[in-house]
């Protein structure tokens, strides 16, 4: 596959979008997503990008989220900051799952404490047609300040990420979050045609979006299925897993690993792995041991500390984070495991606690 698309922005910095990813390659992160041999457990927090930070806070002011989205030097910045820190070995980049959506012109904001809400929701054939595809032009801020973070990153990967079909069909269809998700699955069960067509159009979006991320220079991506627990095993391999897939072969060229994470997803591991990802990503309901055995053989496991848990004593949270880490050993031996939340980092949460949780991990699994 090309590595070079007229939407990168190699021109501007003198170097194949390759090169400058190939500086990463042998991070503790890429190495363990690929089963080698590291120096240490790898450790990156979902959301430790935003509103536990108070320098995010700060830079935040005024600035409307997805409006912060389409600003590279503050994307830039927010993106940074976790890593200068914590220092995690990763850094995700600073976006939305709702962003490409508004880049097709979906009339989409994100309202504080609440989440993605969209102005006019998606139940009918007619309005399906709203939906265009993401083309690579439609976001340059996206290449530029993917650009501009893997050159100031250096030897840090950078995870790329985006929202898969069913957790972007359920924003669309109910037009905001919601608990259960009557209106998405009255169209799934109900006039399933109808949704395949809705979750192959947003399979089409999700891999230009982790495309443009590539081919920019991202080192990894990471699909989000955050509410695809909310369904049966069977179902979701019938109207959810050919989407997803789909996606997954899309981006399978590059070379760049694969992570696929959902909540409540204990039931759906072995079919998220089946879905084409090199890493299953788990939450804190299923110790990693057992996940490995419903993920299967040759896959990568991330996770899985309960993010709660980071409220409690330092000692609590350690000794947490070892079982963690114990179970992982189990799982998949020493190396093919990288450390996270079972789900992102809370607003609350003290940003020391993080500091000190990346620092235990490295140290007690240096090897
Ligand atoms: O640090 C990071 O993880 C990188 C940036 C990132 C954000 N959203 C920034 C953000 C990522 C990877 C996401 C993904 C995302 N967005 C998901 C999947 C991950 C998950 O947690 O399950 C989902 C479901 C969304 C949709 C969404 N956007 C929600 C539910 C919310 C929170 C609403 C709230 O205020 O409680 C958002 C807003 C959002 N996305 C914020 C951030 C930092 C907070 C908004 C703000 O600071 O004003």
């Amino acid at each position: 596959m090309s590595e070079t698309s007229a939407a990168t922005p190699a021109a501007q910095t003198g170097q194949q979008p390759l090169a400058r990813r190939g500086a990463a390659h042998d991070s503790a992160f890429l190495r363990a997503a690929r089963g080698e041999p590291v120096p240490h457990t790898p450790v990156w927090f979902m959301r430790q990008a935003g509103r536990s930070l108070p320098e995010y806070l700060k830079v935040r002011e005024g600035i409307p989220m997805l409006d912060s989205c389409m600003r590279p030097d503050l994307v830039k910045e927010i993106t940074l900051q976790p890593v200068r820190r914590h220092k995690v070995d990763a850094a995700i980049f600073f976006s939305d799952i709702v962003v490409p959506l508004k880049a097709v012109g979906i009339d989409v904001e994100i309202k504080g404490g609440v989440g993605p809400v969209i102005a006019d929701p998606i139940r009918t054939a007619a309005d399906l047609r709203r939906l265009r595809p993401l083309e690579p032009d439609d976001m340059p801020y996206i290449t530029e300040a993917v650009g501009l973070l893997v050159d100031e990153l250096g030897g840090t990967p950078l995870i790329g990420f985006a929202g898969a079909p069913f957790t972007l069909a359920s924003y669309l269809v109910e037009g905001g979050p919601s608990k259960s998700y009557e209106n998405t699955k009255a169209m799934m069960y109900g006039a399933p045609e109808l949704w395949a067509e809705l979750v192959d159009r947003l399979a089409g979006i999700t891999a230009a979006f982790l495309k443009i991320q590539i081919e920019a220079g991202a080192s990894a991506i990471q699909l989000f299925d955050s509410w695809a627990g909310a369904l049966a095993p069977e179902d979701y391999r019938r109207s959810v897993l050919p989407a997803s897939t789909k996606v997954f072969d899309a981006v399978a060229g590059y070379g760049v690993p694969r992570i696929h994470f959902g909540v409540n997803t204990g039931e759906l591991l072995g079919l998220m792995g089946e879905a084409g990802a090199d890493i299953v990503g788990v939450d804190w309901r299923v110790p990693l041991d057992v996940a490995a055995e419903r993920v299967g053989p040759g896959k990568g496991l991330q996770g899985n500390l309960d993010p709660a848990v980071l409220y409690a004593p330092t000692a609590v949270v350690e000794a947490k984070a070892r079982e963690v880490l114990d179970a992982a050993a189990k799982a998949v031996g020493d190396s093919h495991h990288i450390f996270n939340l079972g789900h992102g980092v809370m607003p609350s949460m003290d940003p020391d606690a993080l500091s000190r949780l990346v620092a235990f991990v490295h140290e007690v699994s240096a090897r």
